[in-house]
């Protein structure tokens, strides 16, 4: 999998999270043999476990674990991410960046059960949250566009969730 990723960086990187997605999709679970330890989660956040990091520094691939109930807050990115769900199953919620309030507001909540892709660029086009609502643990399988010293640090971009009466005043 790495091998086709470093050939898609070779790419129009304007192209490359929805590359990254594809591949990801094609390449299936049988891809990604997770050891137990790379499975395991924990009961106060989600987990990341670091799979492949890339030499040159361009990307790097993590598991997530999620335990029911868990979820990311809402972000932006700060690089270009893709993910497949590897089992069991997460929502995204998606939202819409209002700057002249600096909030986000919510637009959609999708499903995304094991197989799905998603992907998105750096910036405040695309701001989601992706959590667990179901009763078993869930995986899945990112690959962010930042080196593995800064992949906790520099790939979420946090985003104000607009609160309802905000909602409400601006409806009216
Ligand atoms: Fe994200």
């Amino acid at each position: 999998m790495a091998r086709k990723i470093d050939l898609a960086c070779q790419g129009a990187a304007d192209k490359l999270p929805q590359a990254v997605a594809r591949i990801l999709c094609e390449q299936g679970s049988d891809a990604v043999l997770l050891t137990p330890e790379q499975c395991k989660g924990n009961d106060q956040c989600y987990t990341r476990h670091l799979l492949y990091a890339d030499p040159a520094g361009r990307y790097t691939v993590v598991a997530i674990v999620w335990s029911p109930g868990q979820q990311t807050p809402v972000h932006a990115h700060y690089t270009w991410c893709a993910y497949r769900v590897f089992s069991g199953s997460l929502e995204e919620d998606r939202y819409q960046w209002d700057a002249g309030h600096a909030c986000a507001h919510h637009g959609a909540t999708v499903a995304r059960v094991a197989g799905q892709t998603g992907f998105g660029h750096a910036g405040m086009d695309q701001i989601h949250r992706l959590r667990n609502t179901s009763a078993h643990p869930a995986i899945s399988i990112h690959v962010y566009g930042v080196d593995a010293a800064r992949v906790s640090t520099h790939v979420n971009r946090l985003a104000p969730e607009a609160h309802e009466s905000q909602r409400e005043a601006e409806l009216a």
